[in-house]
Parts: C-alpha cells; sequence; structure tokens
C-alpha cells in the first residue's frame, strides 16, 4: 500500500527524520508510538507532502510520490486528520463537513456524500445543526475523522485521535477507527495512547529521535526500552 525508504524530512535547516523505513500493507492498521518530539507527526506530514522532504523514497501503490502536491495525494485516496482536531468551532456539523466538500459544486453529490457520513457517524446526524464547539471533545474528533472520510480515501492518516479525551470515550474513537478499517481503508495512527493504540494494530513503529528504534507487533510493548519510556521501567 505505502512503503517508505530511506526518508529524511523536516522544516527547513531543521532536519528531523534520519532515516526511516517504513510499511503498511492493505487493509492494515499501523500505530505510530514514541516520546514528544520524536518526528511521529513529522512521519504523517512527509507523507502528506507537508513538510519539506530532503531524500528517500514514499511509494503509494507502487508509484512515487514524494513530489505529488496534497492536493493530487487527496485524489490518490490519501487522507489526513491532523493532530488537534482541525474542525471550524462557530460552524454547524453540516458545515464543517460541506466545508471538507468545498471544491465540489455539485450540490445534489455533496449532500449524498454527507448523508453517507451521517449514516456512518448517527451522533453527527443527531448535532447536524449544533455548532462544532459545543460538541463534546470525543463528538469534535469523530467530526474531524468523518471530515478526512469524505473524500472516500484508501490510506487514512490520524494524528492523535484520542488525545484529550477521557478513557471511555478513547475507547470509543479506538472502535471507531476499527470500524472504519473494517470497510476496507487501511490506517496509520500516531497515539499518545500505546497500549489501547497496539490493541487494534497490525504493526507499530516506535520512533525516537527521528529514527524507527523498534518494529513489531504488540509485544513489542513488553521489551524493555518501551517500558522505560512508557511505564517508568515497571
Ligand atoms: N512546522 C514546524 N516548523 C519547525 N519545526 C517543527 C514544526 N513542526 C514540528 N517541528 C519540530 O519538529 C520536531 C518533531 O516534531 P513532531 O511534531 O514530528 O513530533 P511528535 O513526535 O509528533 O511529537 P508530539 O508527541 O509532541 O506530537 C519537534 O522538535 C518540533 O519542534
Ligand atoms: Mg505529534
Amino acid at each position: 500500500m505505502l512503503k517508505i525508504k530511506d526518508l529524511h524530512a523536516g522544516y527547513g535547516k531543521l532536519k528531523i527524520l534520519k532515516g526511516i523505513d517504513f510499511a503498511i500493507k492493505p487493509g492494515q492498521i499501523v500505530s505510530i508510538i514514541g516520546p514528544n518530539g520524536a518526528g511521529k507527526s513529522t512521519l504523517l506530514k512527509s507523507i502528506f507532502n507537508i513538510c519539506d522532504v530532503y531524500s528517500g523514497e514514499i511509494l503509494f501503490k507502487g508509484n512515487s510520490i514524494s513530489h505529488l502536491p496534497t492536493y493530487d495525494l487527496i485524489l490518490e485516496g490519501i487522507s489526513y486528520s491532523p493532530q488537534g482536531r482541525h474542525i471550524f468551532p462557530d460552524l454547524t456539523v453540516n458545515e464543517n463537513l460541506e466545508m471538507g466538500l468545498y471544491i465540489f459544486k455539485d450540490k445534489k453529490y455533496v449532500k449524498k456524500k454527507i448523508e453517507d457520513i451521517y449514516n456512518k457517524f448517527p451522533i453527527l446526524k443527531e448535532k447536524k445543526e449544533k455548532l462544532a464547539y459545543s460538541l463534546s471533545g470525543g463528538q469534535q474528533q469523530i467530526l474531524s475523522i468523518a471530515r478526512s472520510l469524505l473524500h472516500e480515501p484508501s490510506l487514512l492518516l490520524l494524528d492523535e485521535p484520542s488525545l484529550g479525551l477521557d478513557p471511555k470515550t478513547q475507547k470509543e474513537i479506538f472502535k471507531t477507527i476499527k470500524e472504519i478499517n473494517k470497510d476496507g481503508i487501511s490506517i496509520i495512527i500516531v497515539e499518545q495512547n500505546a497500549k489501547q493504540a497496539s490493541e487494534i494494530s497490525d504493526v507499530i513503529y516506535v520512533l525516537e529521535d527521528g529514527k524507527v528504534a523498534l518494529k513489531g507487533d504488540k509485544s513489542i510493548l513488553k521489551d524493555k526500552r518501551i517500558k522505560e519510556v512508557y511505564f517508568g521501567g515497571r
């Protein structure tokens, strides 16, 4: 699905990713965990071409995409939900979804797409006329994820979907992610919640200082180095 070889990326002179190899197969969920500042968000941004890629290769369905503009990447089937829920707080839920489809002038088409989203996420239908800021944190997160599904991606990039949510709501978000995956969408998740993310993931990458420190299935959480970082060595 997506393959990354020896990726070096960052922001201007600030080099963050220092030789990343990464892969996700069709239908998989892959998590990226690691300490703050490790470069997790930067890895997602490199795929979506919203930071500087210095060298290396990013292949999507066998084709190099490193130099495609973001707009083309969306058309190719990649979607991105950034860290911190980028929704429009002063617009209604319905208007937020319409904004995600503003490039389409065909009103009927837009209505149909949004109807599909409401069928998938009944809570959004219930709240469609409410201003987005009045939604709970979990509902805002669902709105953000729903927006990234409007273009029917085959690969979804989610940056910290559970951030700032209480444990029960986090569980619901992970359940939602799993359901999206069951529809055949491959998903890359960046997560602080290593344990919950690992439960739904086929592969986990641990990033440290711009490099892949570890890679494997959820058994790697038992690794001594991981325990030191996440659970204070216990
Ligand atoms: N737009 C930017 N311009 C310059 N430097 C940036 C920018 N975004 C991030 N950085 C820097 O890149 C480094 C890696 O950031 P990144 O956001 O990828 O980390 P992260 O692993 O996602 O961390 P966190 O867990 O805190 O979200 C940090 O030192 C950060 O300050
Ligand atoms: Mg981040």
